[in-house]
């Protein structure tokens, strides 16, 4: 049985005052509930802050990405080990606005999923179509692609570290869910993927969260359906009594 995993993505919000305050009233929501995973995935420059404030609760922290060398010349770049050190358990990689906006490639982004597992963080891999690739009838071209592009090199026993979050790309931050069926229909086919490219046990545990205007009114739909695991939230993160809500729901 897979534990559902629920993670907040902040991405570039909050300040230093409204992080804190955010951190600190989820910890009061969600005391004792352990039947979920969550985590938030916040800023670089607030996770020590937030670390502190979520050190007696069950929420972990995470980052928003990593660079794939540990130390040296990478101007403006954050490692694994700095991550670790301010207490992240996650981070997030191959998010779309990464993909789309910063540019990032398959190629980066596998290099990054195997240093944050190397460097024993937990990677939530994000893949997903844009909407021109759903229309064509690529969706699985693109998501298989992805897949076997970001996880590269990721051999059986570090690959059950990884979170694969489907994100697509229509859905995020438009207010444009999947439905459940679609939904279900891309996280079913991911897991025969990983089933193909590793085993049917390590693709039975692993963990797909759905991400795309995800929000407490479609919690449970999304849920309910039987191949997703999770879901990797941005908007809706951002509201203490929504993202709270989310996880009382599926908790
Ligand atoms: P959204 O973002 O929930 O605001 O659509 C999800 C994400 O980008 O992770």
């Amino acid at each position: 049985m897979r534990k559902p995993f629920i993670a907040g993505n902040w991405k570039m919000n909050t300040n230093y005052t409204s992080a804190l305050g955010l951190a600190r009233r989820l910890v009061e929501q969600l005391k004792g509930i352990d039947t979920v995973d969550s985590a938030i995935c916040v800023p670089f420059v607030y996770l020590q802050a937030v670390s502190s404030t979520l050190s007696s609760s069950n929420i972990a922290l995470g980052a928003q990405d990593v660079f794939y060398e540990s130390n040296g010349a990478f101007t403006g770049e954050i490692s694994c080990e700095m991550l670790k050190d301010v207490g992240c358990t996650y981070a997030i990689i191959g998010h779309s606005e990464r993909r789309h906006v910063i540019g990032e490639t398959d190629v980066v982004i596998n290099k990054k999923v195997r240093a944050a597992i190397a460097g024993g963080l937990l990677p939530i891999f994000c893949v997903g179509e844009l909407l021109e690739e759903r229309e064509a009838g690529k969706t699985e071209d693109v998501v298989v692609s992805q897949i076997r592009k970001g996880l590269e090199g990721v051999d059986p026993e570090r690959v059950q570290a990884v979170t694969i979050a489907y994100e697509p790309v229509w859905a995020i931050g438009t207010g444009k869910t999947a439905t459940a069926e679609q939904a279900q229909q891309v996280h079913a086919m991911i897991r025969s993927l990983v089933a193909e490219m590793y085993d049917k046990n390590i693709a039975e545990r692993m963990r797909i969260q759905y991400g795309g205007s995800a929000k407490p009114s479609n919690t449970t739909e999304l849920m309910a359906n039987p191949d997703v695991d999770g879901l990797l939230v941005g908007g809706a993160s951002l509201k203490v009594e929504d993202f709270s809500a989310m996880i009382k729901t599926v908790a």
